[in-house]
């Protein structure tokens, strides 16, 4: 299977796909990084594992609907499976989520539909839960709101910080998006209205 990551900035869940698909743990190809950043990280990331490229930098563009109609040719261009949102910063328009539908998923460094949005770790501090986590969900329409296919919960403990906090996150959000992307590209996720199913494993 064909896979593309679109990410922003330090890309430590791109390199989690990428490691992935190294150890065989996910069966598939990363096919292209799609960045809105030129200073980012994950493009580094991408030469070292061989992967190509392409920038389409944000602020070069006079509007979003620009942005977003290269956005979409790139990802056309790519002819990928299963396109994974690694750290990508920015809402992705109708067209777009319309275009890819049941084959764009995320990850967010929370239990949604708790602490939707940016700074999600801090919101989990701010609000005192004692239960975080991540959710890795298709991409829809909304923010953070499509189905969720795999969620791992994290303890809270006693003088965490939203840093501390998003460090033990994280640990699990390189576990669940390569997870989920090798579920998808085993076919074995199945989406019900709001609900995902996961079959088991194949014979
Ligand atoms: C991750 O915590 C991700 O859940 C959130 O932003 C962070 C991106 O980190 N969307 P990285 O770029 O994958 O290292």
């Amino acid at each position: 299977k064909r896979i593309a990551v679109l990410a922003s900035g330090r890309g430590s869940n791109f390199q989690a796909i990428i490691d992935a698909i190294s150890a065989g743990t996910l069966r598939a190809e990363c096919v292209r990084l799609i960045t809105d950043n030129p200073g980012a990280y994950a493009i580094t990331r991408a030469e070292g594992a061989g992967v190509p490229v392409t920038v389409l930098d944000y602020r070069s563009y006079a509007t979003k609907g620009a942005y977003e109609a290269d956005l979409l040719a790139a990802m056309k261009d790519c002819r990928a499976d299963l396109f994974v949102l690694a750290g990508y910063m920015r809402i992705i328009g109708e067209a777009i989520t319309d275009a890819f539908a049941g084959k764009m998923i995320n990850i967010h460094p929370a239990l949604l539909p708790a602490f939707a949005g940016l700074h999600a770790q801090r919101q989990a501090i701010e609000y005192g839960v004692k239960v975080a986590g991540c959710t890795v969900h298709f991409v829809d329409g909304g923010m953070d709101s499509g189905p969720i296919i795999l969620q791992v919960c994290v303890p809270v403990l006693e003088g965490d910080d939203e840093d501390s906090l998003a460090e033990r996150i994280l640990v699990e959000e390189h576990r669940a998006l390569p997870a989920a992307a090798a579920l998808f590209c085993e076919g074995r996720v199945f989406v019900e209205g709001r609900r995902v199913r996961i079959l088991p494993p194949g014979d």
